[in-house]
């Protein structure tokens, strides 16, 4: 057993500040399960979002020294005897209270996004897939929604103002799942542009950095799509070509 200083914000969507707290950590220990000792200890009044403490339920991101992480997977281990271990919201999302954050815009940009739409011709049963197409599918679904992609990109981290017309990498994955999958008929390439705000995009893969499922979001999903948009502005006969090459 030993001691760990955590800083942890501490407020609502009003004001904060942070306050210094000196906590129990045990060996083998997360971050998540030395908040939760401050809760039983210290600070019962502690709003910290979780569920399955397993890096599945992407409901514990919040930022710790600066970086979006998930809480119940970043262990005690990583943080020297003398740290101090800095617990904050994640920063592109308004305030609740404490930890916990309103996501709620996330949910607002997936509604937006027009559902798998298959050729009705295509009976159950006939539909085909090749095997690299099902697995840049699957690498997308390993998503837990854990928001720390869209928490970390700089477009609407630091450019509010910038909410209205960016998705933000999460949903732009989702749009480009659906412009990838060859079973979809529609061509989502001027919404990922125009409703999407993937011009926005400047390929820093910061996202790609802080995903807890190692999705390579900006290689596999937002630079396709950015070459899928190039191509039907810029030539529209490759983009002809490539709907009938699908088919
Ligand atoms: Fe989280 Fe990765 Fe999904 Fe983004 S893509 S929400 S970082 S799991
Ligand atoms: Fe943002 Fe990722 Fe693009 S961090 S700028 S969405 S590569
Ligand atoms: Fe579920 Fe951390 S508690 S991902």
């Amino acid at each position: 057993m030993s001691k760990a200083s955590f800083r942890i914000w501490r407020g609502d969507a009003g004001e904060g500040r942070l306050v210094d707290y000196t906590v129990e950590v045990n060996e083998g220990e997360v971050v998540l399960d030395v908040l939760h000792r401050l809760q039983a200890t210290q600070a019962p009044d502690l709003a910290v979002r979780w569920n399955c403490k397993a890096g599945k339920c992407g409901s514990c991101s919040v930022e710790i020294n600066g970086r979006p992480r998930l809480a119940c997977m970043t262990r005690m281990n990583l943080f020297g005897p003398d740290d101090v271990i800095t617990v904050t919201p994640i920063r592109t999302f308004p305030v609740i209270r404490d930890l916990v954050t309103d996501v709620s815009y996330n949910y607002t940009k997936a509604r937006q996004i027009p559902s798998f739409t298959p050729d009705p011709r295509v009976k159950p049963g006939e539909m085909r897939m090749r095997q690299v197409d099902v697995e840049r599918s699957q690498e997308f679904r390993k998503c837990i929604e854990c928001f720390l992609c869209n928490t970390v990109c700089h477009v609407i981290r630091d450019h509010e103002e910038n909410t209205e017309h960016f998705s933000g990498p999460r949903y732009l994955m989702r749009v480009a799942e659906l412009e990838m999958h060859p079973e979809d008929t529609a061509d989502r390439r001027m919404i990922a542009q125009d409703d999407f705000g993937l011009g926005y995009c400047n390929i820093t893969k910061c996202c790609t950095e802080v995903c807890p499922e190692h999705i390579k979001i900006t290689d596999n999903a937002l630079i396709p799509l950015k070459e899928r948009v190039a191509s039907r502005r810029y030539d529209p006969v490759v983009w002809l070509g490539s709907k009938i090459g699908r088919r």
